[in-house]
């Protein structure tokens, strides 16, 4: 890449300012050879996940016992407890592989209940979900509890598939009194305590959820992927591979394991760290936790920029004798700004750096920019590649459909392509090849979707005896 800040039209920048950038660029650099050693040790620790409890990757058993035939049906709500919204879905599935229909509301989760305590959290919950069956009368002509999937998309080890004991809280969530409780009884409780006509009857996690969900229309589905604000994925074992787990189900049984895989590396063996990840890590609630995580999701990806960018400022290369307090602001740059900034017109670029930052930028300032938003996006979605090989590696799949949804998958334009060329030269697809054997397709709607088909599934399942 430093050939191509060399040939750019980066001539007018100062040579401190290109041998700075050229530094950069090597270090957010991973070359094919890093990326296999990375999907190495990754398959490593996955495997360790299988073997015992309390390895670094949870492999969480999720109690989904293996893909939708596309059959079910019903009528479920669905709560999806995001990094940003609380979303409540009515979802009706017809049976039919597409046929579906959702209603929906999302509400802003207050910053104060982000770092409250269990109480706040609960209390929104149940006021969110009050809301919406008034709104859409749900009670109506009914005296029965609707049945209730949760997507909990934070590690929770699960016992069975409504139960849920968080470990530790992910992607900036700080709230008290939930860690090492189970966070689905907690919600039961508050449900009974407001006398709300629900049932819950599974607690699922994104990635679990955009598995099935995907897999409800597409059967070529092998795993499903979050690239979103958090980073991980869920895929299908046979229980007879999984020797931490102690049952009585034919060794045959298959059984979704949501991976937890953001935490690869917490020992910092092998992820080529710098920094501005050092200081990413080191300022967040939960220090020494989720390393691979915060080097490749949506959550830190802008704040990656603002620290690189600010430490330009602070050494008199970038918006010298400005005022960028702006910059100072911790997540004050999300991944939607640092995809805009790459993708959009130079000049557009411009005009939305001077506004979010409050200061004046030049076109050759804008061009730095735009080069650290492609070298930090190019690295992530490289680093992202390397879960998913290590799962098609262990299990030895050679082909399929990767379900993604997630605001990095979905938003950033170039994250599918960088991602599936990285994924390539992990697994040596020859180059000159016709079509990629696996294939990032669009999991839409996996929290809202999937929540509904596992508890159609499980109450398929309860109902037939076999729980
Ligand atoms: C974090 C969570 C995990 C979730 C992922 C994507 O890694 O711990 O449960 O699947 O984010 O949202």
């Amino acid at each position: 890449i430093s050939e191509s800040i060399k040939q750019d039209k980066f001539e007018n920048l100062s040579p401190e300012l290109r041998e700075k950038l050229i530094d950069i660029e090597n270090q957010f650099n991973v070359t094919s050879d890093k990326l296999k050693e990375i999907t190495r040790w990754f398959e490593k620790e996955l495997r360790e996940g299988l073997e015992k409890d309390g390895s670094n990757i949870a492999m969480n058993i999720t109690w989904v016992l293996g893909l939708p035939s596309g059959s079910e049906i019903g009528e479920y709500v669905t709560i999806d407890l995001g990094g940003t919204n609380l979303r409540v879905c009515l979802v009706s599935l017809k049976g039919q592989r597409e046929e579906i229909d959702i209603k929906q509301h999302s509400y802003r989760i207050p910053e104060e209940i982000k770092t409250g305590s269990a109480r706040q959290l609960w209390d929104f919950i149940a006021d969110s979900l009050d809301g919406f069956i008034k709104s859409h009368r749900l009670t109506e002509n009914r005296n029965d509890r609707l049945p209730l999937g949760f997507c909990f998309s934070y590690p929770a080890s699960q016992e069975c598939i409504d139960h849920g004991i968080l470990k530790t809280w992910t992607k900036g969530f700080d709230i008290d009194g939930v860690e090492g409780e189970n966070a689905a009884a907690q919600l039961r409780d508050v449900l009974a305590e407001r006398n709300l006509p629900l049932e819950l009857v599974a607690l699922v996690n994104d990635t679990t959820g955009a598995m099935i969900a995907s897999a409800y229309k597409d059967p070529d589905t092998i795993i499903g992927a979050i690239f979103g604000t958090g980073c991980n994925a869920a895929y299908v074992e046979n229980v007879g591979s999984i020797p931490k787990l102690k049952t009585d189900l034919p060794p045959n049984t298959p059984m979704a394991i949501n991976c937890e895989y953001g935490a690869f590396d917490n020992a910092h063996r092998v992820l080529p760290r710098t920094k501005y990840d050092v200081t990413i890590d080191e300022d967040s609630p939960r220090p020494g936790e989720q390393a691979f995580e915060k080097m490749s999701a949506g959550l830190y990806l802008g704040e990656l920029f603002r620290l690189i960018a600010l430490d330009l400022h602070k050494s008199g290369l970038l918006f010298p004798g400005q005022d960028a307090a702006k910059l100072s602001e911790s997540y004050s740059l999300d991944t939607g700004f640092l995809s805009a900034l790459e993708n959009d017109p130079l000049e557009a670029s411009q005009t939305r750096l001077e506004e979010s930052l409050g200061i004046k930028v030049t076109l050759d300032e804008t061009r730095v920019a735009r080069r650290l938003a492609e070298v930090i996006a190019t690295r992530g979605a490289r680093l992202c590649s390397c879960g998913v090989a290590a799962i098609c590696q262990m299990k030895g799949i050679s082909s399929g459909h990767v379900a993604a949804d997630g605001t990095v998958a979905n938003k950033h334009p170039k994250f599918k392509q960088r991602w599936t060329e990285a994924l390539g030269e992990i697994l040596d697809w020859p180059r000159d090849r016709k079509e990629d054997p696996i294939i990032l397709t669009s999991a839409q709607d996996g929290s809202g979707i999937g929540a509904a088909v596992i508890s159609a599934m499980t109450l398929y399942r309860i109902h037939s005896g076999n729980t």
